[in-house]
């Protein structure tokens, strides 16, 4: 098989063999594939797109790349994966919450994507903590503290491990076949029964629309129930971004501070992680939903919840004390205008943080995880000359810089407007 009638056909619009794919997969996987050919591949499908069969042989050899987990051993365990959003940091909260209810959780999750904030470049803001863990490793820890959080290996998904790099620093992040086969691929590898799919839509979402999250959605559900797991999706909104925080520090700390006061906690922040993990616990066993619900807050307001996060810390090198880093200066932003925030542009606030170093431009690049956002204001509150973003930020250019953006990016305007649905839909 040859590559560059691969890349010919995808440029031309037809429908890529199952053969051909795997071959793609195998020989990217391998290193036999260079980096710029499968860049453009990955721009190929972006622009064409890939049918149901095609997505469906691209998850299936991408989940094969690796080895596949056997969880036989864990009853009642779920594995949950967000789609990403800005501020997203609900996997840190929400896994120590099952691991606390008596649901073992071994989780591949990703680095940021785009303007996305991802969970692994969170969690190696704690000092000491590695998300590189061999297949027993991560085995153990789920035996001895109920949950793991690890990135994909050169044992587990692997093929999702290069080209989701390769996604990043080439814009073609928000496709739809290329999501569903990044996010089942390593769902399947992990080897779980259950997939809860935290679906975001909005502003600060890949997918914009509420129709493109439900097809999103539906791709995530059939696609995992096609390989006998059972699966459950919400999508949910990411209008503005999740809680107080922008950036992996300030995102750790704000879910460092919810699992130890939940009544401190910015209260939609908390409405989600509860909301996803009592539906988590319901799926993965089996009970009525609002036991779930029950479960997961009783595993949050017991310290159950803190003391499974210090557990997970602690298992993957981490000091769950540590003081974690902090930018040279936090400048405050006011706003001139007086009104209530109609809008935020919350992808905008995404690359803010990106542009500060919180996030990748190259693949290789050094991720900075002190900097980032504070936002003080929710959609539909009164602003009038208080405080409405700190920037945690190393120079004074770059704080003025990311203020400039973040004012362009919060619309202020005269009608009183009421925060979204935290939850649109459950598929
Ligand atoms: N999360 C993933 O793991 N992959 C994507 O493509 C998007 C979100």
């Amino acid at each position: 098989m040859n590559i560059l009638e691969i890349l010919a056909k995808k440029r031309d619009g037809a429908a890529l063999s199952e053969a051909e794919i795997g071959f793609f997969i195998d020989a990217y996987t391998h290193g036999t594939i260079p980096d710029y050919q499968a860049a453009a591949l990955l721009m190929a499908i972006y622009l064409r797109g890939m049918n149901t069969d095609e997505t469906v042989a691209l998850t299936l050899a991408m989940a094969r790349s690796g080895q596949q987990l056997d969880l036989s051993g864990f009853p009642g365990a779920l594995d949950k994966h967000s789609t990403g959003g800005v501020g997203d940091k609900t996997s840190l909260i929400v896994v120590p919450i099952l691991a606390a209810a008596g649901v073992p959780v071994c989780k591949m999750s990703g680095r940021g994507l785009g303007h996305t904030g991802g969970t692994l470049d969170k969690l190696e803001a704690i000092p000491g903590l590695s998300v590189e863990r061999s297949v027993e490793q991560m085995l153990a820890q789920v035996r001895a503290v109920g949950a793991c959080i690890v990135g994909q290996t050169t044992q587990l998904a692997p093929a999702d491990k290069k080209l989701y790099a390769l996604r990043d620093a080439t814009a073609t992040v928000a496709c739809l076949p290329l999501i569903v086969a990044s996010i089942l691929s390593k769902k399947l590898a992990g080897g779980a029964p259950a997939f809860l799919f935290d679906v975001k839509v909005g502003s600060g979402a890949l997918m914009k629309t509420q129709s493109e999250a439900v097809a999103l959605a539906e791709a995530l559900v059939a696609g995992a129930e096609a390989s006998g797991r059972r699966a459950r999706a919400l999508v949910t909104d990411m209008s503005q971004p999740l809680g107080r925080t922008i950036g992996n520090a300030l995102e750790v700390a704000e879910a460092v501070a919810l699992l130890t006061s939940p009544g401190d906690a910015e209260p939609r922040l908390k409405a989600l992680c509860l909301e996803l993990a009592g539906q988590g616990i319901a799926l993965a066993q089996g009970g009525a939903l609002d036991d779930g619900r029950r479960r997961a807050q009783k595993a949050l307001e017991s310290g159950a919840g803190r003391r499974a996060w210090d557990g997970l810390v602690r298992a993957q090198g981490g000091d769950p004390e540590a003081t974690l880093p902090q930018a040279l200066m936090v400048e405050e932003l006011t706003l001139t205008e007086t009104g209530y925030l109609q809008r935020i542009d919350t992808q905008a606030l995404g690359e803010v943080v990106v542009r500060l170093g919180g996030g990748r431009v190259r693949k290789d690049d050094t991720i900075n995880p002190a900097v980032g956002l504070e936002l003080l204001v929710r959609l539909g509150e009164f602003v009038e000359g208080q405080p409405v973003v700190r920037v945690h930020a190393e120079t004074q250019e770059a704080a003025r810089l990311a203020q400039d953006a973040v004012r362009g990016a919060l619309e202020v305007g005269g009608e009183p407007r009421d925060e979204p649905a935290l939850v649109h839909q459950v598929l």
